[in-house]
């Protein structure tokens, strides 16, 4: 990619979206067959009746891949136009090279620049937040931003807290310049961190404290979780991050056509929807199906809606996104999606 200065900032716009999902389904019967649960524990505590895992040696870069190709498809775009590549991920291909840098690769985005994002679930929303900064300061054109997951493969298979929750799969978006001039695209964001919580939820990596000097990455690398902290984070966050965002953009929830959450529990979802009185109609879920899939849930969910009739172009979209570090991330965007993906 190469930019110079000078070049014409033009609003950054949703333009395109996909996803993808890997075959295999695991329900909730199959874990009680393997830990001390029950399909009837899951669903009432979670929401989640099934989820998705990848086939052994299928990567995170694989299935970005796969999303990567959904979305320059449904936008009718080549991968030669791609600027950036962005992928959002916990749980990357390699620390180096950048699973960005492999998918960029190849989906044939050879002029793109491509990095990795690490803000765990909030990780697509703080894509999105790049992407569109990237792009109204005149420096690129055409962001893709592809969040990709193989959690199966970092939670412990034997821990009932974590593994009825986390999945894989992929999803993600395709930000472009207005060169018309008439989009409304991404009018604002709210993002955050708080270290201090970073206890509450980790995933271990190669620069761990306990790693030795020449010795493998620690063997206890799988996710780590305080689910009530945790989750009495989530509920707190969501409303205030969403409250402070509306506020600042003048807007009220009636304002907002679809409301898409991080699909972490979905009794997160619905505390967040009673306290700020979004119709049950103007959310929209995936959990039942897909688990939590971190930096994918989001897109995957956007396309799901999407290819269900329930988003239309011109749609006021809030995403909401929250997760490790603690971290936080919500935007209110319009959908204005290129001709090609324009649905039905
Ligand atoms: N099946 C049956 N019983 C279980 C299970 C299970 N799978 N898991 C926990 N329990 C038991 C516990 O042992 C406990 O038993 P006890 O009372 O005898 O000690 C009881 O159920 C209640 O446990 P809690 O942990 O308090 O259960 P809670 O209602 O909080 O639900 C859950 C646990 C689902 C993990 C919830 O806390 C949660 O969803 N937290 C948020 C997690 C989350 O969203 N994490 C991802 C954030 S995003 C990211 O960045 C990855």
């Amino acid at each position: 990619m190469i930019s110079v200065r000078g070049a014409r900032p033009a609003r950054a716009r949703l333009a395109a979206l996909g996803a993808y999902a890997p075959e295999r389904v695991v329900t909730n019967a199959e874990l009680a067959s393997r830990v001390d649960t029950s399909d009837e524990w899951i669903v009432t505590r979670t929401g989640i009746r099934e989820r998705r895992f990848a086939a052994a040696g299928e990567t995170a870069g694989d299935m970005a891949v796969a999303a990567a190709e959904a979305v320059l498809a449904s936008a009718g775009v080549t991968a030669s136009q791609i600027d950036m590549v962005i992928v959002p991920t916990g749980t990357p291909d390699a620390m180096f090279p950048s699973t960005a840098a492999l998918v960029a690769d190849r989906i044939g985005a050879h002029d793109a620049a491509a990095y990795d994002l690490s803000a765990a679930c909030s990780g697509f929303v703080y894509g999105l937040a790049q992407a569109a900064a990237l792009v109204e300061g005149g420096m690129a054109r055409s962001v893709l931003v592809i969040g990709s997951e193989v959690l199966s493969r970092v939670t412990d298979q034997t821990d009932r807290g974590t593994c009825i929750l986390f999945a894989d799969g992929a999803g993600g978006a395709l930000v472009t310049a207005d060169e018309g001039g008439t989009a409304t695209g991404f009018l604002g964001f709210d993002l955050g961190a708080d270290g201090s919580g970073g206890d509450d939820l980790v995933l271990p990596a190669s620069g761990d404290r306990e790693a030795v000097p020449g010795g493998p990455v620690p063997a206890s690398g799988c996710i780590r979780m305080d689910g009530p902290a945790v989750f009495r984070f989530a509920t707190r966050i969501m409303v205030e991050t969403t409250e402070r965002l509306l506020a600042a953009l003048g807007l009220g929830i009636g304002d907002i056509d679809l409301v898409v959450a991080h699909q972490a529990n979905s009794r997160i979802i619905d505390h967040a929807a009673e306290r700020l009185a979004i119709p049950r109609e103007r959310i929209f879920n995936t959990l039942e199906r897909y688990g939590n899939t971190s930096s994918a849930s989001i897109p995957m969910a956007l396309a799901e809606a999407r290819d269900a009739g329930r988003l239309r172009a011109g749609d006021l979209l809030l995403l909401v996104g929250f997760g490790g570090g603690l971290t936080w991330g919500s935007t209110v965007v319009r959908y204005e999606p290129l001709g090609a993906e324009v649905p039905a």
